[in-house]
């Protein structure tokens, strides 16, 4: 009884004491200035999953040591999404209603397998099914839609729709000076990782390929070959973490590879404050890629230049205060042992007023992505038009050739009309 009535005591106490700190936790973020989270876009990476590739010398090089396939998401993978559902699912409670509506939350994935899966994996930590949305009581899942496009079709998430100025651009920032000087330095890298793995190494981006794949093997308890020692995991992964930041290097790579995702992200803010958006969702949900979070970092210019991990997460909260200000801030969850960074873009604060973090983020968000990616001379509206007449002077005597060419042919035609007949004649019968 003593004891009994000795925890009730304690335990009072520490409930004193918890929501004690909380109160000074909350001041001490000034959480009272930034009021109630009103929209969340959040971007992640897939879970876990099988090597892309091997290499020519991989002793791993057989589908029986990856039982679903290469660059599959693994049951590891199914397993980290479905806690980082849950563990949105605690964060965002007060905003995210528990029963699922598809007017609170849009899910858009790129059209992979493993981004897919990851993001049904989170839904079914996020939302499971609560009162009447129990549909079966053996499985405590339900159905939440996960929308996609495909790749070559997707500037939005997956980046690949084909565009020639970034591809251009790509090209002046792989061959100028500084990543030549880059590539110089690691030369004897390349050269040796080369020779022993049998695959062509000459830039970051292969190598990373090949780094990737020799982390997986070691996650898995695979030994690997002795020739690793001497560069992996050091001198690999840091030229690995470096080749994240290629993609996105510049403003103009940004804002053509990454920029349509940026600006999806800030008009859903824009369109939230004026009371636009329809519907009205709490949350936009996208599951992507490393190169992914990377670029959309590296657009913030907030990139820690380390290899986005499994489940890494971004998210942009948009706050509402008293005096209805709406405020942003971005946070990075890259590990599950420590709370999600804030990180503040360059130019602003780590909780940044709406209209200036739109404002900074201008240079890479592009007004006509299509009009944007054509190349060169026919991107400039100026030059354009000036091609534009010069066309139409070419057509017009074009035209006039053609009339007189016409006429003549006439002339020409009637004089020989006999000897045609006859050709046609002629090739009917070969014909048949
Ligand atoms: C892959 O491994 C399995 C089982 O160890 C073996 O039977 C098979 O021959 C291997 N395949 C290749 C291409 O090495
Ligand atoms: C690798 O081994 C460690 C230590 O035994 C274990 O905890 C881990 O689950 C293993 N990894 C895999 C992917 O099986
Ligand atoms: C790798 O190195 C270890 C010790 O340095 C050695 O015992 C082993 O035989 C080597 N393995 C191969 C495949 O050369
Ligand atoms: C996580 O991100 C923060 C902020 O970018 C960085 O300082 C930290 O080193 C990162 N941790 C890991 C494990 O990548």
């Amino acid at each position: 009884m003593a004891n009994f009535l000795f925890s009730v005591a304690f335990g009072m106490i520490m409930l004193e004491r918890t929501s004690w700190y909380f109160f000074v936790s909350s001041l001490s973020e000034d959480t009272s200035s930034l009021g109630s989270l009103v929209f969340v876009s959040a971007l992640y990476r897939h879970g876990d999953r099988t090597p892309v590739s091997s290499y020519p010398t991989d002793p791993y090089n057989n589908l029986s040591y990856w039982p679903v396939g290469w660059g599959q998401l693994t049951n590891i993978g199914k397993n980290q999404h479905y806690e980082l559902g849950q563990w949105l699912r605690k964060r965002y409670s007060d905003v995210l209603p528990k029963m699922y509506s598809r007017e609170d939350i849009y899910v858009r994935s790129t059209d992979v397998d493993r981004t897919l899966m990851s993001a049904a994996s989170n839904l079914a930590g996020l939302y499971p099914p609560e009162g009447d949305q129990k549909w079966n009581k053996n499985i405590d899942w339900q159905p939440i839609p996960v929308h996609t496009v495909p790749e070559s079709m997707d500037e939005i998430l997956a980046g690949k729709r084909p565009c020639a100025s970034y591809d251009a651009e790509l090209l002046r920032v792989k061959t100028s000076p500084e990543m030549r000087r880059y590539n110089e330095e690691h030369a004897d890298l390349y050269r040796y990782t080369s020779e022993q793995s049998g695959s062509n190494i000459h830039d970051p981006e292969s190598l990373e390929f090949l780094c990737n794949t020799l982390f997986i093997e070691e996650l898995y308890n695979l030994t690997l070959p002795n020739w690793t020692k001497s560069v992996y995991p050091q001198k690999m992964m840091s030229v690995s973490s470096y080749s994240f930041t290629v993609p996105a290097k510049t403003r103009l790579l940004q804002r053509l590879k990454i920029g349509p995702l940026v600006r999806q992200v800030i008009r859903h803010m824009m369109e939230k404050r004026d009371g636009t958006m329809k519907p009205d969702y709490k949350m936009t949900m996208y599951s992507a890629h490393d190169t992914t979070v990377a670029n959309f970092l590296m657009a913030l210019g907030i990139f820690d230049e380390q290899s986005p991990p499994y489940r890494s997460l971004v998210l942009v909260e948009l706050w509402k205060n008293d005096q209805a200000e709406y405020q942003v801030k971005v946070l990075y969850r890259n590990s599950t042992t420590h709370d999600p960074y804030n990180l503040a873009i360059p130019g602003c604060a780590s909780v940044c007023p709406l209209e200036k973090f739109a404002d900074l983020l201008k240079p890479v968000i592009p007004v006509s992505w299509e009009k944007e990616c054509k190349m060169g001379i026919f991107s400039d509206d100026f030059t354009f038009n000036s091609l534009a007449i010069i066309a139409l002077m070419v057509s017009g005597v074009l035209a006039v050739l053609l009339l007189f060419s016409v006429v003549f042919g006439i002339a020409f035609w009637r004089k020989q009309k006999v000897s045609s007949n006859y050709y046609y004649h002629q090739l009917q019968q070969d014909v048949s």
